[in-house]
């Protein structure tokens, strides 16, 4: 479903991402790991076209989409959460996810139609898929950092993707809001369909819900294999685990 093809992208002479590969197939989740300073969101933003890439390609169901404008990327059901959480913190819960899918829709607020009375149904389904439906009139400034994270997801939702990109879902997360989000992460692939493509510095989580990893260091592909295989490989060890054995099937 996605293919990236030898992305490079260099800020100042500093090569940020070194001719990456990824290739993700319909329905599958699957992870990007590797430490702080690798790459992992400068290729999501070179996915997303936040950043045009200097060199390589981008494909997405055989089309090439290198270097289009993120509205553009967004129009192929390709969406996307942030590291850092990015929601309209004045708006309720339900009015950030109904912006969302209004504009997914190119609806806008007029004077004839209420607000409140525009696209409810599948706003209310979205709260409900990512369980905020009890919070939908709190202002999102007000909620936990684990439910804007999750706020941030519904929202991507809102652009009705069948291709989610998410950054660090569960950065700053308790355990407990870790593991919803862990539930929200499978249900939304199982139930609805949905190709996942995540980074993650929790390992435990990455190895609970990716079905491949691509292993990325100071911004090259090390390797994109199964969970076993990255767990088994040398070279992975030495770059990003430390050299400790981690091989266990
Ligand atoms: N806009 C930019 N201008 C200059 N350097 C940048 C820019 N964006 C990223 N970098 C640098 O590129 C490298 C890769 O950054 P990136 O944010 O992609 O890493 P990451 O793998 O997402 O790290 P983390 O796990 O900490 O989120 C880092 O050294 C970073 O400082
Ligand atoms: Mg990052």
């Amino acid at each position: 479903m996605l293919r990236v093809e030898s992305v490079t992208k260099s800020f100042s002479g500093f090569m940020a991402v070194k001719n990456a590969n990824l290739d993700v197939q319909q329905g599958e989740i699957v992870a990007v790991i590797g430490p702080n300073g690798a790459g992992k969101t400068t290729l999501f933003n070179l996915i997303t076209g936040i950043l045009k890439p200097d060199n390589g390609r981008v494909f997405f169901k055989d089309e090439d989409i290198t270097g289009l404008p993120p509205y553009e990327v967004c129009k192929k059901r390709i969406s996307r959460s942030f590291q850092i959480v990015n929601v309209f913190p004045r708006l309720t819960v339900f009015e950030n996810v109904q912006v969302s899918v209004l504009s997914q829709k190119k609806k806008t607020w007029n004077l004839f139609t209420p607000s409140n009375r525009l696209v409810v149904e599948e706003t209310v389904e979205i709260l409900n898929n990512v369980g905020l439906i009890d919070k939908k009139d709190r202002t999102s400034a007000l909620l936990s950092h684990g439910d804007r994270k999750l706020l941030e997801i519904a929202i991507a939702l809102g652009g009705n993707p069948e291709f989610l990109i998410l950054d660090e879902p569960t950065a700053g997360m308790s355990p407990e809001e870790t593991s919803r989000c862990i539930d929200l992460i499978k249900q939304l692939s199982d139930k609805l369909g949905l190709t996942i493509l995540f980074c993650e510095h929790d390992m435990e989580l990455v190895f609970a819900i990716a079905q491949r990893i691509m292993v990325m260091v100071r911004g090259t592909t090390i390797i994109q294999d199964t969970c076993n295989e990255v767990r088994c490989c040398k070279e992975v060890q030495d770059a990003y685990l430390g050299g400790s054995e981690v091989c266990s099937v």
